[in-house]
């Protein structure tokens, strides 16, 4: 019999250890066939936020809906054509999802570049990192060599991406399914510390008067919910928005962290992470990011890494789009 492969055992033990392992995406998988590829994704990010700022925050949820729903395979991104049913007409994208013109056009930059070469998820991972880094907040290498996908899923994206009227435990539930821990629900929801949302998304939570968080803080919320109130009536008006995070709207920072213990998250799923969490521990993580930034930059890379290796299909299955509203003729 031969002696078990130990060398490989080790490494796989590494692997595991460093906490970024994901799976079989590598980092520099273009670093031969498209090596200018993070550097046309960077400037053209970067020029897409100058344009509309809102934009960072836009393109870093594009690729969570990307994998929550069958993996990080650029199912979000495919149109209505052929067989195919679009993810962009699920409750949760409809009239809210933005950033596929910034895809397209970056997509059609590497074509030019790099043909056949650079997948579209791949472009929304990087998009993602960058987004994040231009609004001030933490870097970190991305992990590549994710192929795209040859269909979509309608129902999956209904059913998999969560309503900002989740309960604590359908929260957690839900990123369970995904493989993500409570610990990565911490630390993702912190996305929420830029970009806005519509009056539609929240309308629940303000007017809702027997709500946890109403209980959770009778008095300190109500400032803020007076003024949602202004802004979002009762019934119309369901595409106004205002900013996830009223403090520091324009920076990627830990003010979402404050804003929350504070009774200023705008969603009941924000608001759920402090109110809901019997058990405390949830509640420890949102008061050491608040009080931490570093620590929550540490934690939130290592959950975006973990996010963007969900079921990824890499090797010989899936595609390279050309075109990444289509799958390839
Ligand atoms: C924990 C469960 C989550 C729920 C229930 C949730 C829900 C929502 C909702 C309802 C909106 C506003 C959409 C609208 O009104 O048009 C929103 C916006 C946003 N979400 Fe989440 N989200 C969650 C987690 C995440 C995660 C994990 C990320 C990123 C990794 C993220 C990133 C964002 C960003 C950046 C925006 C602002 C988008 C923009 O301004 O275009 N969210 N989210
Ligand atoms: C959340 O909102 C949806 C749509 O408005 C509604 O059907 C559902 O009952 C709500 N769920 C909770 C837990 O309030």
């Amino acid at each position: 019999m031969n002696s078990p492969p130990i060398l490989l055992i080790v490494l796989i033990l590494i692997f595991h250890g460093l906490g970024s392992y994901s799976g079989p995406l590598v980092l520099d998988y273009y670093r031969e066939k498209c090596p200018l590829v993070e550097e046309i994704v960077a400037r053209n990010v970067e020029i897409a936020v100058l344009r509309d700022p809102r934009m960072a925050a836009s393109l870093l949820r594009l690729h969570f809906h990307d994998c929550f729903v069958l993996g990080c395979d650029a199912s979000v991104l495919l149109d209505n054509y052929g067989n195919i049913i679009s993810e962009k007409q699920a409750g949760p994208n409809i009239n809210s999802l933005r950033g596929f013109e910034v895809i397209d056009e970056i997509k059609y930059i590497l074509e030019e570049a790099c043909p056949y070469t650079v997948s579209c998820a791949d472009i929304l991972a990087l998009a993602a990192r960058d987004a994040v880094v231009s609004r001030g907040g933490p870097t970190w290498n991305v992990h590549l060599g994710r192929r795209d996908s040859i269909k979509a899923s309608l129902d999956d994206a209904n059913k998999y991406l969560p309503a900002p009227n989740s309960s604590l435990e359908a929260l957690i539930v839900n990123f369970q399914q995904q493989g993500l821990d409570t610990g990565d629900l911490v630390a993702l929801s912190g996305s929420h510390t830029m970009g806005k949302a519509r009056c539609l998304s929240f309308r629940q939570r303000i007017y809702d008067d027997n709500s946890e968080e109403q209980l959770y803080h009778p008095r300190r919320g109500n400032t803020y919910r007076q003024i949602l109130r202004s802004i979002c009536p009762k019934s119309g008006g369901d595409n106004v928005f205002t900013p996830l995070d009223s403090l520091t709207p324009a920076r990627f920072d830990n003010h979402y962290f404050i804003n929350i213990i504070q009774g200023r998250g705008l969603l009941q799923s924000d608001n759920v992470l402090v109110t809901e969490d019997d058990e405390g521990e949830i509640r420890e993580h949102v008061w050491a990011y608040a009080k931490n930034q570093d620590l929550f930059f540490d934690s939130f890379v290592g959950s975006m890494i973990k996010m963007g290796s969900i079921n990824v299909i890499t090797g010989e299955e899936g595609e390279i789009r050309r075109n990444c509203r289509y799958v390839n003729t």
